[in-house]
């Protein structure tokens, strides 16, 4: 039996804050509105580009495990936000890094991405096609907002975490997953002029995240809940057997509902929203990675990811953590600096669109 153990990890959190006190300067809001609605209290606002922060996430986590960048066979991208569509982002990372013996693909499930990323990359690995996957959440949310809406804007942030995962003979990693896709619920959240229906229409960019958030909020507590039950049962194990429950980090009061719905323990949960808010893809990792910088990871302990996102897609993935919770090397790649808040970044954003939208 092969087994896709996870065998290094990490994380790139850009530099500049910007807190609920900050967007209050920007639109009609407060902090006590944001927090008692989400739990956000801050998000992070990247400098650079989506590739840069998963190169930096990527490389921490090869040298977490160990290995070089030519050992990687496969890179998957999860990501809503691409630096570039053609071609594809993961090959801007490839390049990057210099694993030159990596098959590369970005794969978009939205907020989901990185369950269905690590779900498909462990299904590799076990059946033998792959030995080692490099598994990437990477997103710059913040490069979608528009400003002037209130529901949406306050709740994204940028990040990217990155995981190795190797084939071992240990008994170790994936165990048990489940994926879907609600039919008939594209329109409830959406970036409407995303791609080639405006390009080839001629619009000009207009680029929103629209969503309905109660009706989102209901199919992901009943698409979370429903994935966490069935990799639990397929696990052969009980709710009382999970260890670590690390969910997509939308919203504090979806994570409660979907732990209330499923009669998990909160206590097991690792939320990280109030520091990062909702980096989609990239928001499970994170939150693995700061579980194990915490010491909350032990060895073997039964592990639950769960997503959802724009779709509406879901998916559960029960993992057995193995031996070893520290990196075996390090590395001293960072981030270039920038002497800019979020605040500033936000408002040069801000005043780039009115000029574009003055000329369009
Ligand atoms: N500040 C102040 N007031 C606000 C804000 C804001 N930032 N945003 C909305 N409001 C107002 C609304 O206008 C509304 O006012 P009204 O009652 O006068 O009409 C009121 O607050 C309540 O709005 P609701 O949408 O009912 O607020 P709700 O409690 O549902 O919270 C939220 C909204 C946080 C979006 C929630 O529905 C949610 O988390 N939904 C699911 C998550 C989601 O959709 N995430 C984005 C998708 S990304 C992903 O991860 C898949």
């Amino acid at each position: 039996m092969i087994y896709a153990d996870i065998t290094g990890w990490g994380r790139c959190l850009p530099p500049a804050v910007l807190s609920n006190a900050d967007i209050e300067t920007l639109m009609d809001t407060s902090n006590e509105w944001i927090v008692s609605r989400t739990g956000i209290q801050e998000r992070r606002i990247s400098h650079v580009t989506n590739a840069e922060l998963a190169r930096v996430a990527s490389t921490r986590a090869l040298a977490a495990a160990g290995i070089s960048a030519e050992q990687v066979d496969m890179i998957a991208f999860a990501t809503s936000t691409p630096d570039e569509c053609i071609p594809n982002t993961a090959s801007i990372l490839q390049n990057a890094l210099g694993a030159s013996n990596a098959a590369a693909v970005d794969i978009n499930a939205a907020c989901t991405g990185f369950v269905y990323s690590f779900n498909m990359m462990s299904d590799m690995i076990r059946a033998g096609s792959i030995k080692t996957a490099l598994v990437v959440g990477s997103e710059r949310l913040s490069s979608l907002m528009n400003w002037s809406l209130r529901e949406s804007a306050i709740l994204f942030g940028d990040g990217a975490g990155a995981i190795v995962l190797q084939a071992s003979d240990n008994e170790a990693g994936f165990v048990a997953g489940k994926l879907g896709c609600v039919p008939d619920t594209r329109e409830l959240l959406a970036v409407p002029d995303f791609g080639l229906d405006a390009i080839a229409q001629f619009r000009p960019l207009d680029v929103s995240i629209v969503f309905s958030g109660q009706e989102i909020f209901k199919k992901a507590v009943k698409g979370m809940g429903d994935a966490c039950e069935a990799v639990v049962a397929e696990a052969g194990l009980g709710l009382d057997d999970l260890d670590l429950i690390i969910p997509h980090q939308a919203n504090a009061r979806i994570v409660e509902a979907v732990v209330r719905r499923i009669g998990g323990d909160m206590d097991k949960v690792v939320l990280t929203l109030d520091k990062y808010a909702n980096t989609s893809t990239s928001s499970i990792p994170i939150a693995l990675i700061e579980a194990l910088e915490q010491g909350r990871v032990k060895p073997g302990m039964n592990i639950l990811f769960t997503a959802f996102g724009a779709g509406l897609t879901w998916g559960a993935s029960l993992l057995k953590w193995g031996e070893r919770v520290t990196p075996l090397g390090e590395t001293d790649i960072s981030l270039p600096p920038t002497d800019k808040t979020g605040l500033d970044l936000i408002n040069a954003a801000i005043a780039r669109r009115q000029a574009y939208e003055q000329t369009n």
